[in-house]
């Protein structure tokens, strides 16, 4: 069975090996990643081959959509190991264009567990109704939200208490907010990163935690 993919995997491990010998016995000592990924379960969004970098060097995190809401577990316990653990530099909320959980979020059909999951995604787009609605085109207009919604969960990470006591004790992080182009393969920064609580309140006028 997938006899494929484990071939894959022995001549992965076989080519790692021969560039570098000791490369498997370092990481499996520790990992010192300076960077959490959060971004979108899209098999052609594959983070660490996006930005060229090795097994050891990214913590990663994927789910529909790039979310990072407040209240699921997940998120927020590898938020907490990236943050206070690990001691990530950077949070890298990447979401990307043509991205069909933005789309199905808005698109008004049922389809069960999945729309509760893609509600904030709803929140957003009432939040910014009137600059959606003046985009004609629906393709324009889906990857403009796909924008408005990496801009949502870098202000959902800025925020979180993880984030804010790490600066609160002067720990650096920061928090990044990109696209990432299915068709061309670059990612865009938005250019709102957030690196303490005030550029929160510069971007989103959220008051800086007490
Ligand atoms: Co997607």
């Amino acid at each position: 069975m997938l006899n494929d993919l484990k071939d894959n995997n022995r001549n992965w491990a076989k080519r790692i090996v021969s560039a570098d010998a000791d490369f498997f016995r370092r990481l499996e000592r520790q990992q010192a990643p300076q960077y959490l990924w959060i971004g979108c379960s899209d098999s052609r969004v594959p983070a660490n081959q996006i930005v060229g970098l090795d097994p050891g060097e990214m913590f990663v995190h994927r789910n529909v959509a790039n979310l990072a809401p407040p209240q699921d577990a997940n998120y927020l316990s590898v938020l907490q190991f990236a943050v206070d653990v690990l001691k990530v530099r950077h949070v890298l909320v990447v979401g990307h264009y043509g991205c069909g959980g933005i789309a199905a979020a808005v698109d008004g059909k049922r389809r069960g567990l999945i729309d509760h999951w893609l509600h904030p995604i709803r929140e957003v787009c009432h939040e910014h109704h009137h600059e959606l609605d003046a985009i004609p085109e629906e393709r324009e207009r889906l990857n403009r939200l796909c924008e408005l919604n990496v801009m949502r969960q870098v202000r959902n990470v800025g925020s979180d208490v993880f984030v804010q006591d790490a600066w609160a004790r002067g720990q650096p992080v920061s928090v990044h907010g990109w696209v990432y182009s299915l068709g061309n393969g670059l990612v865009t920064d938005l250019n709102v990163t957030v690196r303490r609580p005030e550029d929160l309140e510069r971007l989103y006028g959220t008051p800086p935690h007490p």
